[in-house]
């Protein structure tokens, strides 16, 4: 019998309407039964500031705590200025440290980005994946997802277009199958 796989969802965007929690949903609806995701809040995880590597808030400890348990990390993003946005950076800071405790080490991992504009989150996307990089996290090369107008994979109801499933599906798949050799 097959294992399922739990894997942690990280959403870099804090507003309700958030196309990339759509997507997130999208792929959490989708993904096969070899995958149990769940989205990992982060919009209430204080700036990382250092001075808390002794002694950090609960949120920090809870946040560390439940990446750990997981067997792989998902990150689903928008862009903000050609980069990640503040809030996913301040959530891979807090989960890298203290100092040779990061929790993201050697998770297999994959980074899908999204957004309204033709470029699809690019920028954000490869920046994530270098800070994934430094910090051992395995991250699936291809399918590479940029979601370009991503508002308009979603009917007026919030529904996935054909188009939108299509697109989640071949993601989730692979990562899906990357996830078969961890
Ligand atoms: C943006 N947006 C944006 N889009 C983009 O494709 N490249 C960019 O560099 C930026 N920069 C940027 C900066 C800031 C501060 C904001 C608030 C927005 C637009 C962004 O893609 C759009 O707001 C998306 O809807 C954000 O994703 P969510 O929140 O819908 O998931």
């Amino acid at each position: 019998m097959n294992e399922t796989k739990n894997i942690g969802v990280i959403v870099g965007s804090l507003r309700k309407d958030s196309i990339n929690r759509k997507v997130a949903h999208g792929l959490i609806a989708m993904a096969p039964a070899s995958l149990r995701l769940e989205i990992v809040e982060i919009g209430d995880l204080p700036l990382y500031n250092q001075d808390f590597d002794d002694g950090s808030p609960a949120s920090y400890v809870a946040f560390r705590q439940k990446i750990s348990s997981m067997d792989g990390v998902l990150f689903v993003t928008p862009e903000h200025n050609r980069s990640m946005p503040a809030a996913m950076k301040n959530a891979v800071d807090i989960g890298s440290r203290p100092y040779s405790k990061s929790v993201w080490n050697a998770k297999p991992g994959a980074v899908i980005s999204a957004s309204p504009s033709l470029q699809g989150g690019f920028g954000a996307n490869h920046h994530l994946r270098q800070s994934l990089m430094c910090l051992n996290v395995y991250c699936m090369a291809n399918p590479e997802t940029y979601l370009s107008q991503a508002d308009k994979l979603f009917d007026p109801a919030g529904e996935l277009t054909d188009i939108g499933q299509g697109l989640l599906k071949k993601f989730i798949d692979a990562y899906a199958e990357w996830m078969t050799g961890w």
